[in-house]
């Protein structure tokens, strides 16, 4: 199978970065494909909103990594975002992609709307410095899951399953919170 793993952090060591890690050590125990893409190593221009993407089926900005985004996403069987809270919602960048891919994951034609990637699974995993339970408020680290929950199911993507890393100021990254996360991924590995 191949996995899209997106990194939504620009912080090299933080949450999202030491979990990447791990959810990565996990799926190469079981040969899997996997495309590591960090939304903050990549060179991505706004959407500038001319949705030219609709007749044209793909975006019309000069080729850059949103590009490339948008070919791995549609390539991949199974896509996991990892990515920090900020203000309720995933980060910039990686909302950047998405917005970029809108081609990708649906197609319309009048009134009629295709999901382009049926078929395809999502892990999403958000990491937020608010405990439980706040992390559950307006705004705050579930607003943030919903975000992209409305971005892959308009594509048609079954996300099968979510998690919120909250605290993240706190936490210790010891060998309990590794085997978390690894048994969560092996479910579906
Ligand atoms: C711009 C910004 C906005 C943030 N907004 C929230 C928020 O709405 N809720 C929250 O619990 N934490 C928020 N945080 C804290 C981060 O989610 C937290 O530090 C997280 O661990 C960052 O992920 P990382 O360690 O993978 O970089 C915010 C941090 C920044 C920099």
């Amino acid at each position: 199978m191949h996995y899209l793993l997106i990194n939504g952090s620009p912080r090299k060591n933080g949450a999202s970065s030491k979990i990447s890690k791990i959810i990565k050590e996990e799926l190469n125990k079981h040969n899997h494909i996997i495309t590591e893409m960090n939304s903050y190593d990549l060179h991505v221009k706004a959407c500038i909103g001319c949705l030219q993407c609709r007749p044209y089926k793909t975006c019309v900005l000069p080729e850059d990594d949103g590009h490339k985004f948008a070919r791995e996403l549609s390539m991949t069987d199974v896509v996991i975002i990892v990515t920090p809270t900020y203000w309720g919602n995933m980060t910039a960048k990686t909302r950047m992609l998405f917005e970029r891919a809108v081609p990708t994951l649906e197609y319309i034609d009048g009134l009629k709307i295709k999901k382009m990637l049926k078929g395809k699974k999502a892990i999403i995993i958000t990491c937020c410095s608010a405990p439980f339970p706040f992390y559950y408020l307006k705004n705050q680290a579930n607003t943030a899951i919903h975000a992209i929950k409305n971005i892959l199911t308009a594509g048609g993507i079954k996300v099968v399953k979510t998690a919120i890393i909250g605290n993240t100021n706190n936490i210790e990254f010891n060998a309990k919170f590794i085997q978390k996360i690894s048994k969560m991924i092996k479910k579906i590995a």
